[in-house]
């Protein structure tokens, strides 16, 4: 279709933020295609909200513009933008029942007849019999999906969502996920989420843009980031990955050879971030799904080409649908390993010597000149 339109993208070109001396947000260019689920993900501090406020209005850029299609919105007070935002207080009027907190919007523009767009609203969030009950009278995820109707009642361009599921447990959060992802894809309208929680945005982004410190480390699809992290704070943030100092050996056009830990390992060319010369240093990365353990008495069996690590397993954890190995190697001193739960060898138990392997072409390389831990989740990090 040529006809133009409405709304559009959202474009942020330049966009910063500081606060004194404190840089908040760092210039920042970014596009949000109509129509799409999109990730702001990052730990907390790291300038999500200020981005989101932008978006809003509620917060002036220090340098930059805000556009939404062909219109520059960047001096437009927040009742004037084509946008609603979602906060993770969602603030709903206790004095009014359901039904009356979703036409609020509409009341406030001097509409008298709410009752159809109410019920859809009602219905679309599913909660059409709960229309004359008052919101402490919901459970937190009802209330969550009233204020999402509040919200899209007023036909936003954008809806934005700052952690609206951080006040819920983690099984509500599972499913008010996959409830959001149903409710945009139905309505069409452009979300941007806002979250600290990788699995969150996974589950419902088209895409993510990965934040640390102010600025976008990087930006895809879930599938893309998980598989090829550019940096390591990526790598380590996104899941979890193993990371192995390594120099280069040897490089053609295809595959790279490294040495690391009397070990030698090999990756495509092509997944590597970093120079490749013989004598450089590599960070060399693989996900833990991606290997195979198998006993040190059964190496024989593990078919050539594949890398391979030996070790001895300091601690398993059994998991229901996997069990999680670590393994101290000279190559790298917790190599997490995930396997499945099909056939389990008893003999894989913490002090047993075994080998590692994996399919080359799962292995990525980073740029040595980073720290090997930027984004490792600590304890604190994941309350
Ligand atoms: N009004 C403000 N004055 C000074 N610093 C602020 C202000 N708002 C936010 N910040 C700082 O900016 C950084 C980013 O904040 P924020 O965007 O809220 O992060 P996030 O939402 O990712 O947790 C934080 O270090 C925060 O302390
Ligand atoms: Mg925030």
């Amino acid at each position: 279709m040529t006809q133009k339109t409405e709304g559009g993208d959202v474009r942020l070109a330049g966009i910063s933020k500081t606060y004194g001396s404190f840089t908040a947000v760092h210039p920042l260019d970014l596009t949000v295609p109509q129509g799409s689920f999109f990730a702001l993900l990052g730990a907390s501090g790291c300038g999500k909200t200020t981005t989101l406020r932008m978006i809003a209005g509620l917060e002036d850029p220090s340098t930059g513009t805000v556009s939404l299609g062909d219109t520059d919105v960047t001096h437009l007070p927040p009742y004037k933008r084509p946008v609603n935002t979602v906060f993770q207080s969602y603030a709903l009027f206790p004095h009014l029942d359901i039904s009356e907190n979703v036409a609020f919007g509409l009341r406030r523009r001097g509409i008298k007849s709410v009752k159809k767009q109410v019920d859809d609203m009602l219905d679309l969030v599913q909660l059409g019999q709960f229309a004359k009950r008052k919101p402490h009278q919901l459970s937190g995820g009802q209330q969550q999906r009233v204020a999402v109707a509040r919200a899209l009642i007023n036909h936003p361009q954008v809806l934005l969502l700052d952690e609206p599921l951080g006040a819920l447990d983690l099984k509500l959060r599972r499913q008010m996920q996959l409830e959001l992802k149903r409710i945009q894809t139905e309505v069409g309208i452009t979300f941007v989420h806002v979250t600290h929680d990788q699995e969150e945005a996974m589950t419902m982004a088209d895409q993510v843009a990965v934040m640390n410190g102010g600025r976008v480390e990087q930006l895809g699809a879930p599938a893309d980031l998980y598989e090829n992290p550019k940096t390591t704070f990526v790598a380590n943030f996104l899941g979890t990955s193993n990371l192995i100092e390594a120099e280069v050996a040897s490089t053609t056009s295809d595959v790279v050879t490294v040495t690391c830990g009397g070990a030698k390992l090999k990756l495509p060319n092509a997944r590597c971030q970093a120079q490749t010369a013989t004598g450089d240093k590599l960070l060399v990365g693989v996900r833990p799904e991606k290997v195979s353990i198998a006993h040190a008495d059964d190496a024989d069996s593990i078919p050539d080409g594949r890398n391979r690590i030996t070790g001895r397993i300091t601690a398993s954890s059994f998991i229901g649908v996997s069990t999680q190995f670590i393994v101290d190697s000279p190559a790298c001193a917790d190599f997490d390993v995930y396997v499945q739960n099909i056939e389990r060898d008893s003999r894989l138990a913490p002090g047993a010597e075994v080998v590692l392997h994996w399919n080359p072409e799962h292995t990525f390389g980073l740029d040595a000149d980073q720290a090997i831990d930027a984004g490792v989740q600590s304890v604190e990090d994941a309350s």
